[in-house]
């Protein structure tokens, strides 16, 4: 080693600056591109922190070395900053006045070709980007990502702390916590036949915490959930999960919004304004939606009374059996063609729509798919309610008030999207209150709560139970933000009664109740606080902090979408030794390799 690189720091390779000009520095990287120029060897190094242009001299001993080198390759290098000669600058980089004229060369490890190249964003086959996750990670986009989860989650953590909040860990082999999914479970060796369940969220432990008297708990939790995939679904994910004592839903609302105002600032430098708040059944008659997207505003309209008295039979016949009609404006429409209308239709029918009719407000005239039945009374009535202009399109859906509302709601989303409106640089949070209690459950057809069982019902809502008990509301709040439900909380039921008449209501016998829950409920009866709390989806947040469309884009080692992980190739099967350890036998035909 020379006098020069004893004395040369470790600097990273993104970090080198103009000022730097004349020290000794050693860098640490990958190859990200070699190129041979004008007699001479460049080559873009890189780490976490960016990209530093390293030149190898043909007259010096490591030139040879320099010339086998191939991209992802490890380096370290000593050498001396120095400006980059006039015009050959890259003002796109922020290293890009300098560059390093390399003393020393140490080659530090090799790389194999890499299956796609790392060192662009082109579009690469998703299995092959999760089978080299470790080649996809070193991407400079995924990089951002993975550090930009890092400052969501730490300024989470420094918010919470000033709050008095303690982060408690709780133990991941439990006991089947509903949330509405699946649980994944993991068999007892020493209690043969019997299975632990791993969490689907914290929920009844945080609330035990409460009984303990902890008062405010958080934590970043793991979740498990076997439940089918989509882009913002991952069979385990992240929560900032929170827990309060004595405290009322506004409570919970201030903190957790105050938490997203102060991690949308301190991370992104984004001051965001209060966050709306709606009922429940506002959303559904606005919005078509429990999760409105409010970047834009499209707001639905309900315009049966516009057509009382229509000839028309598919308008008739949904007014007189009490259904609706609900319009959405479509900005521009009126320019699409007839055929890119059926395709509009053809898309409502995919979404749940027995039919569309629209009416493209054209300057040279009115022209629509129910051309004889929408006559001048019925577009000035229709203008003056969605407040469209010439130019704009209306899409209108008649069907029973619950369907043509979502069914619209739905086709907002794609409006808006052909429209250009869904800015993934502008976040429109809002609260989302007053839900149902019951809901009813699209696979088994029964009534099964909007949220979970420890919810408690709203104030004055508990005469309902018996009478009608799907009319009942419940202290139940979700936080949206561009049309994703970041969170969901709730004020929990925290009398014992409450909690077995809750359990009762769902068809739990006393039997059932005990065997599943009589833990929990003999704690609610040590004098368990008020309490209540909310989780925030991790992965969601940062998903759309970063701007991205799936969460395996800020999760460093995700499932693919059969549930996979196909770098470490599992689920696997496992050696029957193992599984007779486990009293298990499988019964499924051997795994197709
Ligand atoms: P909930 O089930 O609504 O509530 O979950 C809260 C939030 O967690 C995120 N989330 C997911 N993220 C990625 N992949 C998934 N499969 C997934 N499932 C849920 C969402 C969701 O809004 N215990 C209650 C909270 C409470 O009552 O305090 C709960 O878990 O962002």
């Amino acid at each position: 080693m020379t006098d020069q690189t004893s004395q040369a720091a470790r600097t990273a390779c993104g970090a080198i600056r103009a000022g730097d000009q004349g020290k000794a520095v050693e860098l640490c990287g990958w190859v990200n591109r070699r190129r041979d120029h004008g007699g001479l060897i460049f080559v873009d190094l890189r780490d976490r922190e960016g990209i530093a242009q390293i030149v190898f001299d043909p007259k010096h001993p490591s030139f040879p070395d320099a010339e086998r080198l191939r991209n992802e390759d490890v380096l370290r290098v000593r050498g001396t900053v120095r400006a980059r000669p006039q015009g050959t600058e890259n003002a796109k980089l922020p290293t890009g006045g300098v560059e390093i004229g390399v003393d020393d060369l140490e080659v530090l490890n090799r790389s194999e070709v890499p299956p796609f190249p790392v060192n662009g964003d082109d579009d690469v086959d998703e299995n092959l980007r999760l089978e080299y996750r470790y080649l996809d990670l070193r991407r400079p986009r995924m990089q951002r990502n993975i550090a930009t989860r890092h400052r969501i989650v730490k300024a989470m953590r420094d918010f919470f702390d000033a709050r008095d909040f303690l982060e408690i860990e709780t133990p991941m082999l439990i006991k089947s916590t509903p949330e509405g999914a699946r649980d994944y479970l993991v068999p007892s060796r020493i209690h043969p036949g019997t299975f632990y369940a791993l969490p689907q969220s914290p929920q009844l432990l945080k609330q035990i915490l409460m009984i303990a008297g902890f008062g405010r708990y958080m934590q970043i939790a793991r979740c498990m959930r076997d439940e089918d995939l989509r882009a913002d679904r991952q069979p385990e994910f992240t929560q900032v999960d929170v827990e309060m004592s004595f405290c009322t839903q506004e409570d919970v609302l201030e903190t957790m919004e105050s938490c997203m105002r102060d991690v949308w600032k301190r991370v992104l430098g984004v001051e965001l304004g209060p966050f709306p708040r709606f009922s429940h059944a506002q959303v559904l008659e606005r919005f078509g939606s429990d999760k409105p997207d409010l970047r834009y505003d499209l707001e639905l309209v309900n315009v049966t009374s516009i057509f009382e008295g229509s000839d028309f039979v598919v308008f008739k016949s949904v007014i007189e059996s009490r259904g609706a009609i609900v319009g959405l404006r479509y900005p521009g429409g009126a320019s699409l063609s007839r055929r890119d209308f059926d395709a509009l239709t053809e898309l409502a029918k995919q979404n749940g729509a027995k039919g569309m009719v629209w009416i493209a407000l054209g300057a040279d005239g009115v022209k629509s798919s129910a051309q004889k039945f929408v006559g001048d009374e019925h577009i000035g009535a229709l203008r003056y309610s969605l407040d469209a202009e010439t130019g704009d399109a209306i899409l209108l859906f008649a069907d029973a008030r619950p369907a043509a509302l979502t069914v619209a709601g739905r086709m907002r989303g794609e409006v808006a999207e052909r429209c250009g409106l869904r800015d993934k640089t502008k976040y429109a949070f809002c609260w989302v209150t007053d839900f149902p209690y019951l809901e009813l459950d699209e696979a088994t057809g029964r009534p099964a709560p909007a949220h979970h069982p420890f919810t408690a019902p709203g104030e004055g809502q508990w005469e309902f139970i018996d009478s009608d008990p799907l009319a009942m509301r419940a202290q139940h709040y979700d936080l949206v933000l561009n049309g994703f439900e970041l969170g969901s909380g709730s004020i929990r039921n925290h009398k014992p009664e409450h909690q077995r008449r809750i359990f009762e209501m769902l068809g739990m016998t006393p039997e059932q109740i005990e065997e599943r829950f009589g833990f929990f409920v003999r704690a609610l009866e040590y004098g368990a606080p008020p309490h209540g709390g909310m989780a925030l989806g991790i992965d969601r947040i940062v998903m759309l902090a970063c701007g991205e469309d799936d969460l395996r884009e800020v999760v460093a080692f995700p499932k693919n979408q059969a549930a996979r992980d196909v770098m470490m190739d599992s689920p696997s099967a496992v050696a029957e030794n193992l599984l007779r350890d486990l009293s298990l036998r499988s019964t499924a035909p051997p795994p197709e390799r």
